[in-house]
């Protein structure tokens, strides 16, 4: 019996948080993964990290604000490798909210934003869909959020932002399913990466357990939970699904909001030197 080529996946900001546990996820399954990140010393420790453990994968400082960094990290893909069969665009800076509505938000930070939430995207499948075509298919997974189906308030850049790169998912599986490429979203709900662990939570663990007691399964996720789901969409058990946009919340969007208004409410008066979290 001979054994399959490995295959060949680009993690953009697969140095940290949940771009970095789908690097080792995707390494763990067997496949060679270059890390795209401007993080070059997180993207080195992931890359050590992955190689201890028994993977392959390399890292190439790639902006994916820049058309020319995306059209060079497919390209060291194919010319460290041979070809392309798994793109996640998932770089974005967690932390970098761009918060406000339309009054607030200044042309730049829209700008900014849309460049890496949805045209980071369309070039990374600009030039991955040629390779793939070429190995007779492949899959692309476009890492958005809940905030692409629900809206809060003053979140217009991200939220149009995600809501773009689900848009964008769709028509590319309709456009590339004749190729046999796969392209499908994810929405996770909150994941407590390593940044929102240390910015966010670590001095403010009351704020955590709110957040976490408005989730139907009473906690908040882990990235190695989208790691999991990406393996899925990416594996043969998926071969039939594309142009989906899989939630991955722990039941959060299908909650009704008033139960998480009556937790808070509750929770407000059992703690009232607490403030909510947002
Ligand atoms: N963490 C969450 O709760 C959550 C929820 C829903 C969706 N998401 C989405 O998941 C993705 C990853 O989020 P995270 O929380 O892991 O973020 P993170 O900040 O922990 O990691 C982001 C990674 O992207 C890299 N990066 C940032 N800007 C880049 C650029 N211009 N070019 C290349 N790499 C760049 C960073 O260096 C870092 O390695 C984002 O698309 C985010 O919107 C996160």
């Amino acid at each position: 019996m001979t054994m399959a080529e490995p295959r060949v996946a680009i993690v953009t900001g697969g140095a940290t948080g949940i771009g970095g546990a789908i690097a080792r996820r995707l390494a763990a399954d067997g496949e060679r993964v270059l890390i795209a990140d401007i993080a070059d010393d997180l993207a080195a420790s992931n890359v050590a990290r992955i190689e201890a453990e028994g993977g392959t994968a390399a890292a190439i400082h790639s902006d994916v604000s820049r058309h020319d960094d995306i059209r060079e990290m497919i390209q060291d893909a194919v010319d460290r490798w041979g070809r392309l069969d798994i793109l996640v665009s998932n770089a974005f800076p967690a932390m970098e909210a761009l918060p406000g509505g339309v009054e607030e938000v200044t042309e730049e930070q829209w700008d900014f934003g849309m460049s890496l939430l949805v045209k980071a995207l369309f070039l990374g499948g600009k030039y991955a869909v040629p390779e793939m075509r070429r190995v007779g298919g492949g899959n692309i997974v476009n890492i958005a959020s809940v905030h692409g189906l629900l809206m809060a308030k003053d979140y217009l850049v991200y939220e149009a932002g995600k809501s773009a790169a689900i848009g964008v998912t769709k028509q590319m599986a309709i456009q590339h399913g004749p190729d046999n490429i796969r392209v499908n979203a994810i929405c996770p709900g909150h994941m407590v990466t390593e940044n929102i662990q240390r910015v966010m939570w670590d001095d403010n663990p009351e704020g955590l357990k709110l957040f976490d007691d408005q989730y139907p399964l009473r906690r908040t996720g882990k990235p190695e939970e989208i790691a999991s789901a990406v393996s899925f969409l990416c594996s043969e058990d998926a071969s039939f699904v594309t142009g989906h946009a899989l939630v991955v919340d722990g039941g959060l969007s299908v909650q009704l909001q008033e139960n998480i208004g009556v937790q808070q409410a509750n929770y407000m008066r059992r703690h009232p030197e607490t403030q909510p979290p947002y």
